[in-house]
């Protein structure tokens, strides 16, 4: 499909009041936002997330999904709920191959709590949201923990219409170590870029293109 038919439709589907295929009208939002096709900000929507220059060069590199997803993880961008931690907010956008802004897509983000322990039997700092209008999305979590062979990482799976389109981790910057990764997975291409701000808690943005 092109990216124009692909945003045509798209476009079609939010007008029409969703992302129907996830049934995302239907499900409970974790969040103590209101009820939206998609997790837009006021925020996100002034920035310019669906900018084409802030496509990257090349594909995001994709990683192994690993041993810890949980599929069906309700939709809620603030995993900081779930947990003590260092809050931490991630903003950017998901772009196609051609760098076409990609709206109305699932990203599911899971990851361990501060202490580098997943939740295995529920959705403790597990959720999923999807892409406004212009690709944007927002996270609100907080520095997972490090675990026995892996350092800091936050797990990504990004879903579309046909099924997975992307699945990656990323990394913390000064937190995140290549030398505590025995596994090797550790990629500076997928480490969040620090985002100076006036607030207290630590902005960052990661943008994603799809191979
Ligand atoms: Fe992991």
């Amino acid at each position: 499909m092109s990216p124009f038919r692909y945003m045509t439709i798209m476009a079609l589907a939010l007008a029409l009041g969703g992302c129907g295929d996830y049934g995302s009208d239907t499900e409970p939002e974790s969040t103590t936002s209101t009820r939206a096709p998609a997790p837009a900000t006021t925020e996100q929507d002034a920035a310019p997330a669906g900018a084409a220059d802030a496509c990257p060069a090349a594909p995001t590199p994709a990683q192994t999904e690993g041993p810890y997803f949980s599929p069906g993880a309700p939709r809620k961008a603030d995993l900081a709920q779930d947990g003590d931690g260092d809050v931490i907010v991630v903003r950017g956008a998901v772009y196609d191959a051609a760098c076409a802004p990609a709206a109305g897509l699932r990203i599911d983000f899971w990851q361990t709590d501060a202490d580098g322990v997943y939740d295995n039997d529920g959705f403790r700092f597990r959720g999923h949201q999807l892409t406004n209008a212009t690709g944007g999305y927002e996270l609100r979590t907080v520095v997972p923990g490090a675990y026995t062979g892996r350092t800091e990482h936050i797990h990504v799976k990004l879903s579309g219409d046909g099924g997975e389109l992307l699945t990656t981790q990323l990394y913390v910057p000064g937190v995140s170590d290549q030398d505590e990764d025995s596994t090797g997975l550790f990629d500076e291409d997928n480490v969040i870029a620090p985002v100076e701000s006036n607030g207290s808690t630590q902005q960052y943005r990661f943008d994603f293109r799809l191979p």
